[in-house]
């Protein structure tokens, strides 16, 4: 099993066995993840943040702000961006801070925003981890969801022999492994998404699209992805960047384009899942140069596009499921229904302009799921990637 596309926060406190993290950076670099840091104060005087950096090509991030320039660290951000947080080695001291949410230094804060799930390895002194207070925090800590590897026993740095020794650097990748490899849920399937709007050439610097912004989709395509699929992405015009390897992107611009890219590639999935916000219509003619201000009107005729989840709904064979999207700004529910009758999709997810926070452009969704006996589920308003989630638990992995 590789890391490769894995996104992973290794924090390192101020414990002699952080000079283990280094390996551990190596080894997890090594099976693929990216690897970012987050020191504690002490942990620097464990082992310096240059070594730290030079090993995962990326900054350590230690203090709140950047001390030259005052740009402020945003923990928020590693809290979204992270498939896993790693914190190894754990301290007595961050094991109580985190237990009770002392926030008083970047690894804290990190830990605290985290919405991936954290694994903790402690590292101390026999008696310190005999110590009540510490069994109490890591109890707390297991109620919180957080994954504890057990420390190991042998000599400690303190020449005593006793439980508190770090677990070593390849059973932690081992863990870490297992743990991915628990979540490739769709491993070996293939899954088409499309993505992003279209834009419907007028003449060489116009067209019509809509405000759309791809980022569904990707949350879609990224959360396939990391759990074991083969996706192809095709997606319209979008300012949004991939990056896992799993992911083979097809850009497009028009519904045309969007379709005969769609029509090709599904025959070989299992799944189609239909995010793109597809124009309906395309100018009739395009222009070949600019066209020019006159006086008076000006009138597009406007020719109907292919609808693509229709097309694929046709061509859908046993075993294979469609989901299509509904945005609708009125009779939601008895519009989708009708939809998932008209184009032959398995469910439709239903998001509505009338929820704020929700739609084009935001980072938040918040949607319903129907299935085809017309069986609707109502989700809360969550991050893209949560509804992404949400999403394929609900209608793939059934
Ligand atoms: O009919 P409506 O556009 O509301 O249907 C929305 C669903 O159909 C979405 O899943 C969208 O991606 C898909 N669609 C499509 N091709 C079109 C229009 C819509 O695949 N031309």
């Amino acid at each position: 099993m590789t890391l490769q596309g894995k996104h992973i926060v290794l924090g390192i406190s101020g414990s002699i066995a952080a000079y283990k993290a280094a390996s551990l950076a190596r080894l997890l670099i090594k099976s693929g993840a990216e690897v970012q840091i987050v020191m504690t104060p002490s942990g620097k005087e464990f082992i310096t943040p240059v070594t730290l950096s030079a090993l995962t090509g990326k900054p350590v991030v230690s203090e709140f702000f950047t001390a030259n320039d005052g740009t402020w660290h945003s923990h928020v951000d590693l809290g979204q961006w992270a498939d896993l947080m790693l914190i190894a080695p754990a301290t007595a001291s961050s094991l109580g801070k985190m237990a009770n949410g002392v926030a008083d230094n970047m690894l804290i804060t990190t830990y605290m925003s985290m919405k991936a799930p954290v694994m903790i390895a402690p590292a101390m002194d026999l008696d310190m981890f005999a110590h009540p207070s510490t069994h109490r925090n890591l109890d707390l800590l297991r109620s919180y969801g957080n994954i504890i590897i057990e420390p190991a026993a042998g000599e400690l740095a303190s020449h005593l022999i006793g439980k508190g020794r770090m677990e070593e650097p390849e059973n932690i990748l081992k863990v870490v492994k297992e743990f991915f490899a628990e979540k490739q849920t769709l491993a070996g399937k293939k899954i088409l998404i499309t993505a992003g709007p279209t834009h419907e050439k007028i003449d060489p610097v116009r067209f019509i699209g809509n405000y759309s912004s791809g980022k569904m989709g990707f949350a879609l395509a990224e959360e396939c992805a990391s759990r074991g699929a083969e996706v192809i992405l095709v997606v319209g015009p979008v300012s949004l960047k991939t990056a896992h390897p799993n992911i083979k992107r097809i850009d497009v611009e028009s519904a045309e384009e969007m379709y005969q890219a769609s029509v090709e590639e599904f025959p070989t999935t299992d799944a189609a899942i239909l995010c793109a916000a597809v124009a309906d219509y395309r100018p009739a003619e395009q222009y070949n140069e600019k066209v020019k201000r006159e006086k008076g009107d000006l009138s597009l005729t406007l020719v109907p596009n292919k609808d693509i989840a229709a097309s694929l709904g046709k061509m859908k064979k046993e075993g294979q499921l469609l989901v299509g999207f509904a945005l609708e700004t009125n009779n939601e529910e008895a519009n989708a229904i009708k939809k998932i009758e008209k184009k032959n999709l398995d469910y439709i997810v239903l998001n509505s302009l009338n929820d704020s926070g929700a739609g084009f452009q935001y980072d938040t969704n918040k949607v319903s799921i129907i299935n085809k006996n017309g069986v609707r589920k109502d989700f809360e308003l969550k991050s893209k990637k949560d509804v992404a989630s949400d999403i394929i638990n609900e209608t793939l992995i059934k």
